[in-house]
């Protein structure tokens, strides 16, 4: 019987590890020098960690959340995105009581029943971040230049940043009620979807692709001319810091993000290159989200990358793989006892090295070294054993150079580093 994976379920080959360890590594760096510690949180949570923060009327909780119920007839979810998770944990464990501003990344897969093509899987992953306790515009300016710095050090260029103010409640109440009305004077060109969703959520009608939609979006009221005064300075300090932090940006207003706990700034990071999945990140302000956790009034913003979407962007020219180091050709008893103990004391030195496990012939061994891409092949055979010396070729100048047994571990080490 063959089995296969989920559909929409991914491996992630030993080839194409390098690209998220190099990815998962600039995260941690460019985050950590913008003060940020890891959180880890559970992949599991009980449903309603989602339902009401992501909103009834969205299609991650009508259609794409993995629930089921558990044994004891628990609803629980696999984890959709993961800042609902991350306020969750943060008003649990009370982590509001340990700084005034707390700063979180985190790494891992997240689940939605979507249906699968280029880049948007049922499992994908995402690396998050989120400020907790920072109103101030200069945090919206901080944390988009660091995904932006982020994109640079990984050697992505040509994305776009959008952003949008989505205001507060009460903008977007007065912003919905024109909305609404400039929709039900074009009903009959509106999706089913939309007019479904006209009274519960009309802001969806700005994420909907249906084509006819489309059309209608050019011609319809822009949230910027309904947002007030306090919203509007905001709005325009984030701008400002933005432009203070060299950062370019393309005001979008019809950017309203798929989940509704968004107010005030919200943004997204677009490519080009792959087609209708043009956003490689994505996040925003969410400053009432914690009150609804019945955690303390805390504001908050933060974005989540699509590690996939990423890796679909890398420069493929360039070589991510960590080679091994050393291979040790060893031939005939005597030479791979000495070579077994000799690899021992370079790996304990933290230097990749491999023989093989069986006294294969020398051309054997040499293929093998090239398979694996080693970067020096170290010959010793009984000849070797008997003289106190052995040959080291250096595998892309081809260069040899001859070293005598004694001392070798400190020799070796010296040659590869
Ligand atoms: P989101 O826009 O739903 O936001 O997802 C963020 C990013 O995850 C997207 O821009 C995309 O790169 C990636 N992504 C989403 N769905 C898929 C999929 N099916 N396959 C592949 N990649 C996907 C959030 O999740 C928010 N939690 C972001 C946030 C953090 N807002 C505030 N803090």
């Amino acid at each position: 019987m063959k089995i296969t994976a989920v559909k929409g379920f991914n491996d992630i080959l030993p080839e194409d590890s390098p690209k998220w360890q190099f990815i998962e590594k600039i995260a941690r760096n460019t985050f950590h020098s913008y003060g940020f510690s890891e959180i880890r949180i559970p992949i599991v949570e009980k449903t309603e960690v989602f339902a009401r923060s992501i909103g009834e009327a969205t299609d991650i909780v009508e259609k794409e959340m993995y629930s089921f119920p558990d044994r004891n007839d628990l609803s629980l979810t696999l984890r959709p995105e993961g800042t609902a998770v991350v306020v969750r944990s943060f008003v649990q464990n009370a982590i509001y009581a340990k700084k005034p501003v707390n700063k979180l990344y985190y790494f891992g897969p997240m689940f939605r029943y979507e249906r699968p093509q280029k880049g948007r899987y049922r499992q994908f992953h995402q690396i998050g971040a989120e400020i907790f306790g920072a109103a101030e515009p200069m945090a919206d300016a901080e944390i988009m230049s660091m995904i932006m710095r982020f994109f640079t050090e990984v050697g992505l260029t040509g994305l776009s940043l959008q952003i949008n103010s989505l205001g507060c409640d009460e903008c977007r109440k007065v912003y919905k009620e024109k909305l609404v009305e400039y929709l039900t004077g074009h009903k009959e060109n509106i999706c089913d979807n939309c007019t479904r969703r006209l009274k519960k959520n009309p802001l969806r009608f700005l994420d909907c692709k249906a084509a006819s939609c489309n059309e209608l979006k050019t011609n319809a009221p822009s949230i910027l001319d309904s947002i007030c005064g306090a919203c509007a300075d905001h709005f325009k300090s984030v701008k400002n810091y933005l432009d203070a932090l060299n950062t370019p940006y393309e005001i979008n207003d019809q950017m309203v993000r798929g989940l509704d706990y968004y107010s005030r700034t919200t943004f997204e990071v677009t490519t080009n290159m792959l087609g209708a999945q043009n956003a490689v990140a994505a996040g925003g302000r969410y400053d009432k989200l914690c009150e609804m956790f019945s955690g303390p009034k805390t504001p908050a913003i933060g974005f989540a990358l699509g590690v996939e979407r990423l890796i679909l962007l890398l420069d493929t020219s360039k070589d991510y793989e960590r080679k091994t180091k050393l291979f040790i050709a060893a031939l005939g008893q005597e030479a791979r006892d000495f070579s077994f103990k000799l690899i021992n004391q370079l790996r304990a030195k933290n230097i990749s090295c491999e023989m093989t496990y069986s006294d294969n012939s020398l051309k054997s061994q040499m293929r093998r070294a090239g398979k694996n891409e080693s970067q020096h092949v170290l010959i010793i055979g009984e000849d070797e054993m008997k003289s106190g010396s052995a040959i080291i070729r250096d595998m892309s100048t081809k260069e040899q150079t001859s070293f005598s047994l004694d001392d070798i571990t400190n020799k070796i080490m010296e040659y590869c580093s």
